[in-house]
């Protein structure tokens, strides 16, 4: 079989919003994204993934759709799109839109229909209940905080909402349902587009009984009744049949609070349901009791063996991986794990080491390249994401005094990754010539894009070498994956081997100096493919790790 192209492939995620901003409106566009194909083709990334950009009341950034079948006026036209489209495929590139199908806006005309009476032809493309002795019909919780029910006064009846209360939840046992999302997915991919990222697509279907959930330790009650639920892989299937088989599209799952059983079902040969997933369990190895808005310590060990198993486990049973540290929900790595000050250069490339030699398709978020920070904003005021206003005002609520509560918002909010593309050291960081949507990071002059092209050295050269080297390196493809050193306090260490190749990677994941040694009785000579410092030593039996330093071996026997 011929291997498929994404296996080989890097994908670069677009937060429209935040990327480039053509009209001056302070919000990205279109146009700026088409005006960017250039500096994207030149970091070597294959495909983009576009974070919605369909109509909406942007309560939730474009994940809440009001018309699946317009563009938000902010972002241009659907000519832009077709626009975008071709400016992509002239350069060889590919095209993967961002689809919402577990809910709609309450905007929606579904929803504006459905609300209206009980007896409405579209009142069972939600999920409605009665409530229970005058409360919410159960205990099921919001993944944005409260009650994941919303009382629909003039009906008396709650609909479920697993996001914003403004996100209803789609009814998916309804068959016109589908087949309505179908129909919608079919017109973009014949506008020639090549993949979706489906939003928390393994939380569409429900256990009909919607029971009241009795434990929930992380705090997230009804969890289990709706993730990965009972039709899950039936309706993959069916939808793959009808929207992706016929265009030969690519797909990522985003998969919350999912497991690898799962996945390997999702994405193994012959399963026909999606190409890879996302899941995030290495990004709670830093939260305390699986709680988000904690102040939470790195589990250095937790973090290997997340990986690790998901590595095995996915390449066992002939699964994909999605490959990523960073997106537009997760604070900025270089922040997170490693150190945006001292040694911001050499953490971002280590960073950007461990994770690219890994088994499956890597996904670089905007401003991850030249190693972009959390803006560390220093009041409430100057976060816009709805679900850390909600967490900052139930943080509040809870007793905890601001500077305890700003110190999470800080470290936690979506915000992080969402602040203006830093291109330049001129105002705005040259993302917009008027007032951005949301402030740009302090650090703008010494972290941006310009600067990162002219420097030889830079976070940016390293991700394209990085992409590089995966279409070099057939082992990165297909290699299996050990973990070594694993109860090291310090390093991170993987071998990948394949057809008489082998691959190492030696980490040092902190800002100390520490020393590795090879745990095996092999004789450690081999060619250094890629190392954040200029002068890593050729024998890794025994190697002195500086700050941060990584280092990728390659030999043939
Ligand atoms: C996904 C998106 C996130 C959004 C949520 C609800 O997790 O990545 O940004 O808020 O789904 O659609």
């Amino acid at each position: 079989m011929q291997e498929p192209w994404w296996k080989r492939s890097t994908v670069y995620q677009i937060y429209p919003k935040s990327f480039n901003d053509t009209t001056a409106s302070g919000m990205g566009d279109l146009q700026g994204v088409i005006e960017k194909l250039d500096y994207l083709k030149e970091l070597g990334v294959d495909m983009l993934w576009l974070t919605p950009i369909y109509r909406s009341p942007q309560r939730d950034n474009g994940y809440d759709i009001s018309d699946y079948y317009d563009i938000e006026p902010a972002y241009g036209t659907m000519e832009d799109v077709e626009r975008l489209v071709q400016g992509l495929h002239d350069r060889d590139m590919k095209l993967m839109m961002d689809i919402v199908i577990n809910h709609t806006s309450t905007d929606h005309k579904w929803f504006q229909q459905a609300k209206t009476s009980k007896d409405n032809p579209y009142r069972d493309y939600y999920i409605w209940r009665d409530s229970s002795d005058g409360n919410a019909p159960n205990n099921w919780v919001s993944k944005f905080g409260g009650s994941a029910w919303a009382l629909e006064e003039h009906t008396d009846q709650y609909y479920l909402h697993l996001f914003d209360k403004t996100q209803a939840d789609l009814n998916w046992e309804n068959d016109e349902v589908r087949n309505q999302l179908y129909e919608m997915m079919n017109f973009w991919a014949d506008k020639g587009l090549d993949g979706f990222r489906l939003d928390v697509i393994n939380l569409v279907s429900k256990v009909q009984s919607f029971p009241y959930d009795e434990s929930a330790p992380d705090g997230q009650f009804g969890k289990e009744y709706y993730t990965d639920g009972p039709r899950i892989h039936e309706f993959m299937k069916e939808m793959n049949q009808n929207v992706f088989a016929p265009h030969n599209l690519v797909t990522v799952g985003e998969m919350s609070s999912t497991s690898l059983a799962a996945c390997q079902q999702y994405t193994r040969p012959g399963a026909n349901e999606l190409d890879m997933t996302f899941n995030f369990h290495h990004l709670k190895a830093d939260y305390e009791k699986g709680k988000k808005w904690t102040d939470g310590k790195l589990d250095f060990i937790k973090l290997k063996q997340i990986l690790a198993d998901w590595q095995i486990g996915m390449h066992q049973a002939g699964g994909w991986n999605a490959l990523f540290w960073c997106n537009h929900d997760q604070p900025r790595i270089v922040s997170r794990f490693g150190d945006d000050n001292l040694y911001h250069r050499e953490s971002a490339k280590m960073l950007a080491t461990v994770m690219h030699m890994m088994q499956g398709t890597p996904y670089i978020y905007q401003g991850e390249e030249i190693g972009m920070t959390d803006p560390k904003f220093s009041s409430i005021e100057y976060y816009n994401d709805v679900e850390t206003q909600n967490a900052y005002s139930e943080l509040k609520e809870s007793g905890m005094d601001d500077r305890a509560v700003m110190q999470i918002i800080q470290r936690r909010s979506r915000d992080n990754s969402r602040t203006p593309m830093q291109w330049n050291a001129a105002q705005h960081a040259g993302f917009s010539k008027g007032e951005p949507w949301l402030s740009v990071a302090a650090n703008y002059k010494e972290i941006n894009a310009e600067k990162a092209l002219a420097d030889d050295n830079s976070i940016f050269y390293h991700y394209q070498t990085l992409i590089r080297l995966r279409k070099e390196y057939a082992i990165i493809t297909h290699g299996d994956y050990e973990p070594l050193c694993m109860e090291d306090e310090r390093i991170f260490s993987y071998e990948r081997r394949w057809n008489g190749e082998k691959l190492l990677v030696i980490a040092n994941f902190f800002g100390e100096s520490t020393e590795f040694t090879y745990p095996k009785k092999e004789i450690g000579e081999a060619e250094i493919l890629l190392s954040n410092y200029q002068d890593s030593a050729p024998n890794y039996s025994k190697v002195q790790l500086r700050p941060f330093e990584a280092i990728i071996y390659y030999s043939k026997s």
